[in-house]
């Protein structure tokens, strides 16, 4: 029998083919379009705003062929990193899914960086005390409060060399007192009046509103005395909004964007999706302090998504001695 016709004869495909078979075409393939897809809509604070690119880029100036470490699958601060002609860019996320779903989104030529897909909390013995810059753009919300946060800072300051710097965004989920209906009514207001400003920019606008209210709508949804999120009233508030936009914007071309952020992101839908923590900078300083870091506190301006002060950025050196 030749080796063609003895496929014909296979009936019951093994468990390893059948697990390659699901991870090229089935749940990976899916993965990856969604994650792109995400992508493609997210807006500040999921990715990086310019402001906040501005920050980075203020930390990496004046370091020329720098060592460096992005926490996460971050295609504007791999940009930014390849530009600063980093001498060596290593890049560790959790999901292969979302290293291959960022491919496309940079604009800069990123054949040197190496991808590790591994757990930002496990120290890569080759960086130990070697990096100039570690950075990670809100990678830490999606830990465990205080003791994922604690690790991180420590692998951070385990791979810088002295004087290395971690820059890193946070968001302070303590919220402002606004009930969830005037986050909601704020957004659309918002959202109207620029795209009265700005009609052929109209869908553009809508990304970032939809981008910011799903984070504003976790504002203030802390368990009790606690940094970390409750996903139990954040869901209820998605599912409210859900309902409000969908019946306020009923054109097909607002559909995919509105089932996105506050459909197919609800915790009650997507675990993966669901923020984990949200301390103030007043909980996060002596925790990076305890660590060793000199820590440099970098606000961003009030009109930063999703509400003023929500957002905040970090600087902390590993000092020289
Ligand atoms: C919703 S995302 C966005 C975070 C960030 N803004 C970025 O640009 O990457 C959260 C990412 O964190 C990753 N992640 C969460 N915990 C991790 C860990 N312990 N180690 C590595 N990656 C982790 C997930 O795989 C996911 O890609």
């Amino acid at each position: 029998m030749t080796f063609l016709s003895s496929i014909g004869t296979v009936t019951t495909p093994s468990p390893r083919v059948r697990a390659l078979r699901t991870s090229l075409t089935g749940e990976r393939l899916e993965a990856v379009r969604w994650r792109k897809r995400l992508w493609s809509n997210a807006r500040a604070p999921f990715r990086p705003s310019e402001a906040g690119l501005e920050v980075y880029a203020s930390c990496f100036r004046g370091h020329d062929a720098p060592r460096s470490l992005v926490l996460g699958a971050t295609p504007e601060l791999i940009d930014l990193l390849v530009e600063q002609r980093a001498s060596e860019l290593t890049v560790v996320d959790m999901c292969q899914e979302q290293w291959d779903a960022i491919q496309g989104f940079g604009r800069a030529d990123w054949s040197s960086v190496e991808w590790i897909c591994g757990d930002w909390l496990e120290p890569i013995a080759s960086l130990r005390g070697r990096l100039d810059y570690v950075c990670c753009d809100g990678g830490t919300l999606f830990l465990e409060w205080s003791k994922g946060w604690r690790r991180l800072f420590e692998v951070a300051f385990d791979s810088l060399a002295p004087g290395g710097v971690f820059v890193t965004k946070a968001q302070d989920m303590t919220g402002y007192g606004a009930t969830a209906r005037e986050i909601f009514d704020d957004h659309v207001g918002r959202f109207e009046a620029a795209r009265r400003r700005a009609p052929a920019a109209e869908l553009e606008h809508f990304r970032e509103m939809a981008s910011s209210l799903h984070v504003a709508l976790f504002l203030g949804t802390q368990r009790a005395g606690s940094a970390t999120m409750d996903p139990e009233p954040a869901s209820r508030r998605l599912r409210q909004a859900h309902g409000l936009l969908r019946a306020a914007y009923g054109e097909a071309r607002f559909q995919p964007i509105i089932d996105l952020f506050f459909e197919e992101m609800d915790p009650a839908v997507n675990p993966r999706a669901v923020l984990q923590a949200g301390p103030p900078p007043a909980q996060v300083i002596p925790l990076l302090e305890s660590v060793g870091f000199e820590v440099e506190y970098r606000p961003l301006p009030p009109s930063h998504a999703p509400a003023p002060g929500v957002c905040y950025m970090l600087a902390a050196r590993r000092p020289l001695h």
